[in-house]
């Protein structure tokens, strides 16, 4: 049986696997975290009466609750703070929560092999997202030229989202990308170009009607290939991702990025 502490417990995403946890005979949720729901029962919160735990205003509070595995999945201001505590505390981590930087992963890995625990980072959990991943890897080695297009809902805070972060770091392990045009020798506004991650050009729409896309697209001369993903509108998708990474996530020491870690594709 592997105890899970699950930060985010009510929103959108994280009371999407409470549920799907509750009926499980190898996981257990034994503490939940929200600030607004803090004190109450999770079971009834969600209304799913085989929930039974407390739920924390904070990580440090709910880790007074032995876990083998916390899972984080509150925001990003909360996130590095969250997992940190997590890892001080024995546990292993998975990490949903997108807006985290490469500089906070590389202070977590630091943290996590100190302490022999694994996490588990993955942008987005979707299998059609780790497809995007593995096929543009294979796209990079062949073709040295791409950007990164993000398409989300008006009301995402964090740009670019956790799923164009992750698929910059992954091609940029491939190699850099190699523009024709410099981006110090653009004319005009500089951010017309988009952001640089990871030393790929990322460019983030921020709009109603979206919920998460993420496209990547490879150009040669007289010939491109665009990968895409794009979500529904339920928090489905992300479950079954999500599960995998709480029951293999002690296989592992240190940070490891993407759900295709703990895959054999
Ligand atoms: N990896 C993936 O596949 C995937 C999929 C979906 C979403 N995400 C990411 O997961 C994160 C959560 O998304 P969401 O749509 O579920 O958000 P949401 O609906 O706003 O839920 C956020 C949850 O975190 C709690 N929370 C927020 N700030 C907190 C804090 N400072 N301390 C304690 N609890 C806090 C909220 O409860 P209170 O407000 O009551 O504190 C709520 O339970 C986002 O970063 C999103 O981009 C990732």
């Amino acid at each position: 049986m592997i105890r899970v502490c699950l930060a985010g417990a009510t929103g959108w995403a994280g009371s999407e696997l409470a549920r799907a946890i509750a009926p499980l005979d190898d996981l257990s949720l034994v503490a939940a975290i929200s600030r607004r729901r803090a004190g109450r029962d999770l079971g009834d919160v969600l209304g799913e009466p085989r929930l039974r735990c407390r739920v924390y205003p904070s990580a440090q509070e709910a880790l007074s609750e032995p876990c083998d595995v916390f899972v984080e999945y509150t925001k990003p201001d909360s996130a590095k703070s969250n997992v940190l505590a997590a890892l001080e505390d024995g546990a292993h981590v998975v990490i949903g929560t997108s807006g985290l930087t490469d500089a906070d992963y590389a202070e977590i890995d630091v943290v996590a092999r100190e302490q022999q625990r694994g996490v588990l980072a993955c942008g987005n959990f979707a299998l059609t997202v780790v497809l995007l991943q593995k096929f543009a890897e294979t796209a990079a080695k062949l073709i040295p030229q791409w950007e990164i297009v993000d398409y989300a809902s008006d009301s995402k805070v964090d740009a670019p989202s956790g799923t164009a972060r992750e698929l910059a770091a992954r091609l940029a392990k491939v190699r850099p990308p190699q523009p024709t045009i410099p981006l110090d020798s653009t004319v005009g506004p500089r951010e017309a170009r988009g952001a640089t991650l990871s030393g790929t050009q990322v460019h983030s729409l921020r709009l109603p009607g979206y919920v998460i896309s993420a496209e990547v697209i490879f150009g040669m001369p007289d010939q491109k290939l665009t990968i895409r993903h794009d979500s529904g509108s339920s928090a489905r998708p992300y479950v079954d991702g999500a599960l995998l990474a709480i029951r293999r996530v002690s296989t592992l020491v240190g940070v490891h990025r993407g759900l295709d870690t703990v895959l054999d594709l």
